[in-house]
């Protein structure tokens, strides 16, 4: 397959391009303005992926903490993904990746996402810090991760039942001592506020945004409370 490079901004226009927007101004009432659209695969409905301020978040997390090694549970087709590489990317000295984990049950839309994902990552300049596994969080671990080498995680999988708590454990070991752990959809409707707070029995601070469908974000080290803060509003900023 013939592999295309362009710039970032040109590719972040050209993945919008091909997917449509829902909740133009940010799923919760209570966003911050900038918030929304978040997006879809053509002609779906789900998954649905981050929106673009909350992208930025993860971008800037990354490299304003200088993460390394990442682990997504919940691919979907690819887009925080993206993000996620683009922070790894502008990370100074540079030698991280993403690793992003997807059973494919959501939507009904098969490989459909995994292909997407994949076809994000030709596009782009930074494509091999992105990896796409098919597979559950449960299976993630004992399949290939070093103890103690993952500097951060974004949890978007499955969002009920404790199931983000889970996903947690099973990559607990894995964690460095200065490990960030990303939430998205911290909202009532589903489980990842019991989730998160009881992640804090582990030592970890909770922080609260007002993103589209709201994030948190869970540090060990306090060092890194000020950067996530200064990392949203830098996206907040980008994105007004
Ligand atoms: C909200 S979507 C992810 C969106 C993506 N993070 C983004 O913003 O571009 C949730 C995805 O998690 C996947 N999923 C659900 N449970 C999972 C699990 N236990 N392990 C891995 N993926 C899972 C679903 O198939 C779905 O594609």
């Amino acid at each position: 397959m013939q592999t295309r490079r362009t710039s970032e901004i040109e590719t972040i226009a050209e993945i919008h391009q091909q997917l449509d927007p829902i909740w133009p101004t940010g799923r919760r009432q209570d966003a911050v303005a900038g918030s929304g659209p978040n997006w879809v695969l053509r002609g779906t409905n789900r998954p649905v992926s981050v929106d673009e301020l909350e992208g930025r978040f993860l971008c800037e997390i990354v490299s304003q903490t200088n993460r390394k090694n990442v682990v997504e549970i919940g691919t979907g087709f690819g887009y925080s993904a993206f993000w996620i590489a683009l922070g790894l990317f502008r990370t100074p000295k540079s030698a991280g990746e993403v690793h992003s984990f997807d059973t494919l049950q959501e939507g009904g839309i098969g490989r459909k996402g995994h292909e997407f994902a994949q076809s994000i990552a030709e596009m782009c300049s930074f494509g091999q810090l992105m990896n796409f596994h098919i597979g559950s969080s449960r299976e993630i671990g004992k399949n290939f991760l070093r103890p103690r080498s993952i500097d951060l995680v974004f949890i978007d999988g499955d969002h009920n039942d404790g199931q983000p708590y889970q996903d947690y454990l099973s990559l607990k070991p894995f964690l460095t001592d200065d490990a960030i752990v990303v939430w998205h959809d911290h909202d009532d409707r589903y489980s990842v506020p019991d989730d998160v707070n009881r992640v804090c029995r582990d030592g970890y601070e909770k922080l609260i945004f007002r993103s589209s469908c709201q994030m948190a974000v869970t540090v060990r080290d306090p060092r890194w409370s000020q950067p996530v803060k200064d990392a949203f509003q830098t996206s907040c900023e980008a994105k007004a």
